[in-house]
């Protein structure tokens, strides 16, 4: 998939009605019943208020001013006055009243949809970049926010003002009514043409913004590289392409729209100019009064603004739509519980674990296609440690990876103790196993917050933790302890340090196996012989599955099992897998040269 299609995905669909998106959209509303119904009311209530303006003119000069009855046409505009400030005021109460509905529809649904990215398996997230599911969470909620403030009630609204004037117009004078009705296939013609155009740039528009997010996202993140290579003017250029095209869309958009509005203006003229044409004469005949004439022109007057308002409003419709379509369609994302034995609902407590491991006959893969572990089958006593060895990609941290459940195996069966792995709640076997891997996710925040990862715990626990690992050294080197800021991602780090952070926060966890992933790997030579001595100490008393580089973390292992292209070749003690003289034994000769190197 090249990027320009990546993106192109998060672009409006086209459709505007789904039943099913409509139908989900609601019952979010619906929850809001009581207002919701408040709301509606209100809208009613202004439209007839807002209609009864124009006859009440018309009365006004009918039976005040052409009467000379002063009183009645001064009591007409107190009437007026009245009406349009109750008018005023319903409109206030109903527009906070909606806003806040849309609000509390935009919490639950963001709160929804995060519950629901963080029950997804750690496979969805391979598959999809991190920018797009944010997306969902801040524009896409966003857009059906919109539908509430500018959105959905205006156009009920609108609609109730159109139908509401027709009517008015009918029950005056049905000729003249229907007079102004002729003009309806002009403005017919003009929306829909209109309309699409406006439609086609409006997505076009969607789309560009989406490659500009798509070019700054890239560009931000990966500024390092674009100021080591000199890719800066090279990429401003590009950027600037992308972006006058963006501004080229918008020009468009806003023409259409510029000649719009006049359009339905000419329209509105028309109307009003037959009306005045066939009217006059029929009130110069005496056929008609002029409080009628006049009413109706204010009646044409205040037609076409709603039919104007629909159609822009068309627009918000969609995007409003496409968002919830996208949005649903998140939150559709099923964990995959296939093959997932139904959890027995036992409470697992730590302690009922002793910590075997067995797996049997484990096959896995990433993407359902190629196996990257085949047929795997070992055990590892409780307290033993053994050692995963082999090349790169050849399906070591995906062992670890199946056995912590971040993704499910295909075939076979994972064993702690004698229970299959799947049995067990996920929070429970995270309690039982903890994983230290290469790469250690920090949050912005301070040291504390990142090893106790938010749990009560005092200082002097957290310190006393860290000094039993012999640690304390890392806690020296930070300027201010235990209150250092950490960066966003713990920019700021050294391999060392996170390696520290994230060896102090498993043993906080205090797991009965733990599995340590390369966690020795690109470290400074102190460094790496004090998290060595903390591993030892950590490894002790717990059943470990260890991942190194380093020979003299491996000959601490009570067994070693080799890995080559997601099989297992070799398996038994360093001087029984020396003796065999097969792949452990020729990376034994490097792994020795390496040692003596460094
Ligand atoms: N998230 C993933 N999605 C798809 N394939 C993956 C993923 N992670 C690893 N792989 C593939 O699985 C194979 C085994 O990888 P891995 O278990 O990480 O090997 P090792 O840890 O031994 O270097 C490799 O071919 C790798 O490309
Ligand atoms: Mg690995």
């Amino acid at each position: 998939m090249n990027k320009e299609e990546f993106f192109t995905e998060d672009v409006l669909t086209g459709k505007v009605y789904d039943r099913t998106v409509i139908k989900k959209l609601l019952s979010y509303i619906l929850r809001y019943k009581g207002a919701g119904v408040i709301s509606v009311l209100m809208v009613v209530a202004t439209t007839a208020l807002f209609l009864m303006s124009p006859y009440l003119f018309g009365y006004a000069i009918d039976h005040g001013i052409t009467m000379g009855n002063i009183s009645l046409t001064y009591k007409i505009a107190l009437y007026i006055l009245g009406i349009q400030s109750l008018r005023l005021l319903l409109i206030i109460l109903q527009s906070y009243n909606i806003q806040v509905i849309g609000q509390k529809v935009m919490l639950d649904m963001r709160m929804e949809l995060f519950r629901h990215v963080q029950s997804l398996p750690v496979s969805f997230f391979d598959k999809n970049p991190v920018g797009r599911i944010v997306t969902r969470l801040t524009n896409d909620i966003a857009a059906i926010g919109e539908l509430f403030s500018a959105g959905v009630i205006v156009v009920i609204g609108d609609i109730c003002i159109i139908i509401g004037i027709f009517v008015a117009m009918f029950m005056l004078n049905w000729k003249l009514a229907l007079i102004t009705l002729s003009v309806f296939p002009i403005i017919v013609i003009i929306a829909l043409w209109f309309g699409s155009r406006m439609k086609n740039s409006f997505r076009e528009i969607r789309r560009k913004l989406a490659s500009i997010n798509a070019y700054l996202n890239e560009n931000i993140n990966g500024m390092k590289v674009i100021q080591l290579f000199n890719r800066e003017k090279k990429n401003y250029e590009k950027f600037d392409k992308i972006n006058d095209e963006y501004l080229k869309e918008q020009v468009k958009y806003i023409r259409y729209f510029a000649v719009f509005q006049p359009a339905i203006n000419m329209v509105s003229a028309l109307a009003v100019g037959l009306i005045l044409w066939y009217g006059a004469g029929k009130y110069i005949h005496g056929f008609l009064t002029l409080g009628i004439l006049v009413a109706f022109l204010s009646y044409i007057h205040d037609l076409f603004d709603p039919i104007r308002d629909i159609v822009e409003k068309y627009n918000i419709f969609q995007g409003a739509m496409a968002s919830a379509e996208r949005i649903f369609s998140l939150m559709g994302e099923q964990a995959e519980v296939d093959y997932v034995i139904p959890n027995p609902g036992r409470e697992v407590l730590k302690g009922d674990f002793h910590g075997a491991i067995q797996f049997e006959n484990v096959w896995f893969s990433y993407t359902g296609n190629d196996y990257v572990l085949k047929d795997i089958s070992f055990r590892i006593e409780p307290g033993q440690s053994i050692a995963l060895v082999g090349v790169t990609g050849s399906g070591k941290t995906s062992i670890t990876s199946v056995l912590t459940r971040l993704y499910e195996i295909q075939k076979g069966t994972i064993f702690l103790d004698q229970i299959d792995i799947r049995k067990i709640e996920k929070i429970g076997l995270r309690h039982v196993i903890g994983l230290v891997g290469q790469d250690v996710f920090l949050f912005a925040g301070t040291l504390r917050e990142n090893i106790t990862l938010f749990n009560p715990l005092s200082d002097a626990e957290v310190l006393g933790i860290i000094d039993s690992l012999g640690l304390m050294p890392f806690i020296d080197r930070m300027h201010r302890g235990l209150d250092t800021e950490i960066a966003e991602r713990g920019a700021n780090l050294s391999a060392g340090e996170r390696q520290f952070i994230s060896l102090s926060r498993i043993i906080i966890y205090d797991p009965r196996v733990i599995i340590l992933d390369e966690a020795t790997s690109n470290m400074d030579p102190i460094a790496e012989v004090l998290i060595q001595n903390a591993l030892h100490k950590v490894t002790m008393d717990r059943t470990s599955m260890i991942i190194a580089h380093r020979l003299s973390t491996i000959l601490h292992c009570d067994k070693i099992i080799v890995m080559n292209k997601g099989e297992k070749i070799e398996e038994g003690s360093h001087e029984e897998l020396l003796r065999q003289g097969g792949l452990y034994n020729q990376l034994y000769k490097v792994y020795m040269k390496e040692e003596l190197l460094t």
